[in-house]
């Protein structure tokens, strides 16, 4: 299946460490001389840190973090950023996590590509650990890394004042946290981040009825979808069976289709979306997806198998949708493309 991807916004994403993140962490962490985030990421440590452990050592302690389920590389598009780690607060089975988030790369702050990753980081973390309470710790100079965290649902919940001394004076150490029952209240509710804007007044939804083949063809196509236009008449009856279509027109024009196929009862599959090119950015998908789901509000296994384009995450998690692997809900995907 494919769809629209509604947000320009990059793939951010978490994954374990390989073996090649070696040479991308070393040249980060200690190739670097004097990098801005040091600055910035507990900086009253790290102006007397002198000590840079030798090669072997450093890919040595690498092999072992490669094993370690507790830190995760941060990607944007792919491409490595950036790393997340916890420990958990003695005594282990208190239920205290502690989480650390770090983005090298200064031309990466500032663009909502940490609230991303530390918001992964706790979905991750309440899914695999049995943390009561997640926290953060940071201090008052960076304004970045507070303003970070209170956007991923965090709130202060201790001041400790002049704690720490860094670049000729004394800053606060503050620490952020969450709990479990406040994550769950938020995870349940509306996401607003991401929120589209309502359809344009002009385009209209029509639930149940099956274009003509003309029409199909010409939506199809035009979103490239190729493989499907090449047999109409499969096109067509899958169409039909489907259950339901949810149409968008924008006059004649059919600009959008959602079409969902299911038991009624069990399952809800939602097997295409797609909006005609020069109707995107216009909160047509997200409202083909709205309507279409619709009917099966009491079904509780909703659906989807989507290709890897950046905003396709976006697109279906500010529906409600989750991936798998996010952990959150366990269990595995799996595919077969017969025909
Ligand atoms: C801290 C860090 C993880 C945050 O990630 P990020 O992608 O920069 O964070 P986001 O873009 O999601 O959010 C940053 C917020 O701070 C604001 N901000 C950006 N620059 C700022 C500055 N110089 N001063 C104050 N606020 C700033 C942003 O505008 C944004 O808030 P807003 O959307 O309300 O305007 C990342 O900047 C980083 O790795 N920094 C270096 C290491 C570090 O400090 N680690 C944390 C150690 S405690």
């Amino acid at each position: 299946m494919e769809t629209v991807p509604a947000s320009p916004e990059p793939a951010v994403d978490l994954r374990a460490l390989a073996a090649e993140d070696d040479e991308f962490l070393w040249r980060w962490l200690h190739g670097t001389p004097d990098p801005e985030w040091k600055r910035w990421d507990a900086p009253y440590f790290h102006a007397a840190d002198t000590q840079v452990p030798d090669r072997d050592t450093f890919a040595a302690a690498h092999a072992r973090h490669v094993e370690d389920r507790h830190r995760r590389i941060v990607t944007v598009d792919g491409a490595p950023v950036g790393l997340v780690t916890r420990y958990e607060e003695a005594p282990a089975g208190g239920g205290w996590w502690e989480l650390g988030i770090l983005l090298f790369d200064p031309s990466r702050w500032g663009r909502g590509i940490g609230r991303r990753a530390l918001a992964a980081w706790t979905d991750a973390t309440f899914a695999e650990t049995d943390a009561h309470l997640i926290t953060l710790t940071s201090w008052s100079g960076n304004e970045r890394m507070v303003a970070c965290a209170q956007h991923a649902g965090y709130t202060p919940v201790a001041r400790v004042p002049e704690a720490r001394a860094w670049d000729g004076r004394r800053w606060d150490s503050v620490r952020l946290g969450l709990l479990r029952s406040q994550w769950e209240a938020a995870s349940t509710s509306a996401p607003d981040d991401d929120a589209v804007p309502p359809p344009p007044p002009d385009v209209a939804f029509r639930e149940g009825e099956v274009p003509a083949a003309d029409d199909l063809r010409r939506l199809y196509d035009a979103v490239g979808w190729s493989a499907y236009t090449q047999d109409m008449e499969t096109l067509a009856a899958g169409v039909a069976g489907s259950s339901p279509v949810v149409t968008a027109w924008a006059g004649d024009a059919l600009v959008g289709l959602a079409r969902v196929v299911s038991d009624g009862h069990t399952i809800a599959y939602l097997q295409d979306v797609l909006v005609d090119p020069a109707h995107r950015r216009q909160g047509i998908a997200s409202e083909l997806l709205r309507r279409v789901f619709a009917p099966y509000a009491h079904v509780r296994q909703h659906v989807l198998i989507t290709d890897a384009e950046p905003g396709q995450r976006a697109f279906y998690e500010a529906a409600g949708f989750r991936e798998i692997r996010d952990g959150r809900f366990p269990g595995r995907a799996f595919v077969r493309f017969g025909g």
